[in-house]
C-alpha cells in the first residue's frame, strides 16, 4: 500500500496528530467524503473485550459510512475472542460506497493480531486508530489510560470504573484526552437517542421550569450466571462470572442503573451532593451470586435541595420498568419510552411530544457520529468526564446502601477503597474470596464501611 497516501488521510482526519503508527495492512479505498479519493482512508479499529457488547459495538463501527476495519482483537479468554471473531466475520456489512460486503473483508484479524490474556489490550491498541473498550468495567480505567497514552480515539462502554480510585483515574485521563483532542464516546447511549436528546434539550431550555423531583428505575429480572468448573482458579471463576464481583462489575446499581442515574444527572445538570439508601439481597441467595445485592433504593439529593428517588432491583417474575420521570415547577414528563416522551403542563396541555418515527438506533448513532467526526478530523466528543461522574454517582449509591450511611459526594470521590486485585494472573487471588462452603461475604448495613 501507499504509505504516503495513508499518511495524507491520517493527517486530514487528525489521526496522525494522535500519534498513530502506520501499519502495513491497510489497503486503498475511496473516501466517502470525496476529499481524498484514491487515498487510503481505512480507519483501523481494535476491539478490546470481545463479549456480547464488544461484538455488537464492533459490528456497529463496521456499519458506519466510513471505511472501518477491525484489525486486532484482544480478550482475556481465547474462546470468547474466537466466538466474537466468528460472529463478526459471518455478518454482512455495507461499505463506504453503499455496497454489501462480506464480514471477512471488514474483519482483517489473522491469528497474529488476536491477543489473549490480561496484557493483550496493549498490543491490540498499538495496531489501531480507534479502540473499542468493552471488557467488564473494572478494567476500564487502566485500558482507557493506555488508549489515551497511545493516542487513540475511543468508544468505551459504561460504566467506566467500579470504585473511587478508578473514577479518579478516568477523570485524569479525560483531561489528557481533551488536551490531545482525542474523541471519547461512551456507551450511555441515551445521549445518542433522539427522544432523550430532544426532550432534555427542551427541559434544559426551561420547558418544565425548575426540575424539583423525579424517579429513575431499572427494575427487572436478573442477568446470566456462569457456572464454576473444577478446572477454574478463583481468578478465572470471578472473571467468567464477573457480574457478581464488585471489582469487575460494581454491582448492578453501577452496571445497569448508571443509565437511569445518568439521566437524572443530565436533567438536573449536576451531580448529587449526598445520597442515602437501602439495599440488600431479598431473593438472591446462592453462592453463584457472589457478593452483590439484588436491590437498591436511593435518595439522590442535589445542591438545590431536589431529591430524585432511584430504584434498581433484580427480582425474577415481578413488575419491570427501565425508565425515568421528572416533575418541574411548570410541568412534568412521566416516561422516556419512545412512544410516551411527552412534556406536559399541570393542566394536561402538551408542551412537546416526541415523534419517534424514523429515529435511528442509538447504539448505531453513537458510532455513526464518532466515526464521522474522526474521518473529518473533528474533535467533538468528550464523554468520559460526565460518564465518570455518573458512574461515581452509582458507586456512591452502592456505598450508601452497603453501609446504611449518608454519603457525601466529596468523601465518596476521595474514598481509598480500592477493589482491584494487587496482582492480575490466573493463579493470583482477588481481594474478596469465598468461605469454606463457597459463599462470599455480603455487605451488612451498619457494619460495612461506607467510604
Ligand atoms: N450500553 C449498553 O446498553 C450495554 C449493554 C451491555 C453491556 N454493556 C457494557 O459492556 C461491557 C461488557 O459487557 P458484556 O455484556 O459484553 O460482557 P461479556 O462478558 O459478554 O463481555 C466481556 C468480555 O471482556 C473480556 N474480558 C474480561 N476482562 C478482560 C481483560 N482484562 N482484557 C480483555 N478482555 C477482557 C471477557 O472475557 C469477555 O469476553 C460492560 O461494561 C457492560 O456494562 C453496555
Amino acid at each position: 500500500m501507499d504509505q504516503q497516501k495513508r499518511r495524507e488521510f491520517l493527517k486530514a482526519s487528525g489521526l496522525l496528530a494522535g500519534g498513530i503508527a502506520l501499519s502495513p495492512f491497510a489497503s486503498a479505498h475511496r473516501s466517502s467524503y470525496g476529499f481524498n479519493s484514491n487515498v487510503d482512508d481505512t480507519i483501523k479499529v481494535a476491539l478490546i473485550g470481545c463479549g456480547g457488547r464488544g461484538t455488537g459495538a464492533a459490528a456497529q463501527a463496521l456499519s458506519t459510512k466510513q471505511n472501518v476495519k477491525i484489525v486486532a482483537m484482544a480478550d482475556a479468554f481465547r474462546d470468547r475472542l474466537e466466538t466474537s471473531y466468528k460472529s463478526l466475520t459471518s455478518k454482512k456489512y455495507t461499505d463506504a460506497n453503499g455496497k454489501n460486503v462480506e464480514g471477512t473483508a471488514k474483519v482483517d484479524v489473522p491469528d497474529s493480531r488476536k491477543f489473549v490474556g490480561f496484557e493483550a489490550y496493549k498490543d491490540a491498541m498499538a495496531l489501531a486508530d480507534v479502540v473499542i473498550l468493552a471488557t467488564p468495567p473494572g478494567f476500564r480505567p487502566y485500558h482507557l489510560e493506555e488508549a489515551i497514552k497511545q493516542g487513540k480515539h475511543v468508544f468505551c462502554e459504561k460504566p467506566v470504573a467500579t470504585d473511587a480510585p478508578g473514577i479518579r483515574k478516568v477523570l485524569e485521563v479525560a483531561e489528557i484526552a481533551k488536551k490531545k483532542k482525542l474523541n471519547i464516546v461512551t456507551g450511555l447511549q441515551r445521549h445518542y437517542q433522539p427522544n432523550y436528546r430532544e426532550a432534555i434539550k427542551r427541559i434544559e431550555d426551561g420547558a418544565l421550569g425548575d426540575i424539583v423531583g423525579g424517579q429513575v428505575y431499572w427494575i427487572s429480572g436478573g442477568v446470566w450466571v456462569k457456572d464454576r468448573l473444577p478446572s477454574m482458579t478463583e481468578m478465572e471463576y470471578q472473571m467468567r462470572n464477573w457480574y457478581y464481583f464488585n471489582w469487575l462489575c460494581g454491582d448492578h446499581i453501577t452496571e445497569q442503573h448508571v443509565h437511569n442515574i445518568d439521566v437524572a444527572n443530565w436533567v438536573k445538570g449536576s451531580y448529587p451532593v449526598e445520597i442515602q439508601g437501602t439495599g440488600g439481597r431479598e431473593v438472591r441467595d446462592g453462592k453463584m451470586y457472589g457478593e452483590i445485592f439484588d436491590h437498591h433504593c436511593l435518595d439522590l439529593v442535589y445542591a438545590d435541595g431536589t431529591t430524585i428517588s432511584s430504584q434498581c432491583r433484580h427480582y425474577e417474575g415481578t413488575y419491570s420498568r427501565v425508565d425515568e420521570a421528572f416533575v418541574g415547577t411548570k410541568g412534568r414528563i412521566d416516561s422516556f419510552s419512545n412512544k410516551n416522551t411527552i412534556l406536559k403542563d399541570y393542566k394536561g396541555k402538551v408542551i412537546y411530544a416526541h415523534d419517534s418515527k424514523g429515529d435511528g438506533n442509538p447504539y448505531q448513532i453513537e458510532h455513526d457520529e464518532l466515526f464521522e467526526a474522526i474521518a473529518k478530523g473533528e474533535y467533538k466528543f468528550a464523554d468520559a468526564e460526565r460518564t465518570a461522574k455518573s458512574t461515581m454517582t452509582a458507586i456512591m449509591g452502592r456505598m450508601a446502601t452497603y453501609s446504611g450511611k449518608l454519603v457525601k459526594w466529596d468523601e465518596a470521590l476521595n474514598s481509598d477503597i480500592n477493589l482491584f486485585p494487587d496482582k492480575l494472573a490466573w493463579d493470583a487471588m482477588p481481594k474478596v474470596l469465598p468461605d469454606e462452603n463457597g459463599f462470599y461475604p455480603i455487605p451488612v448495613p451498619g457494619k460495612t464501611r461506607a467510604v
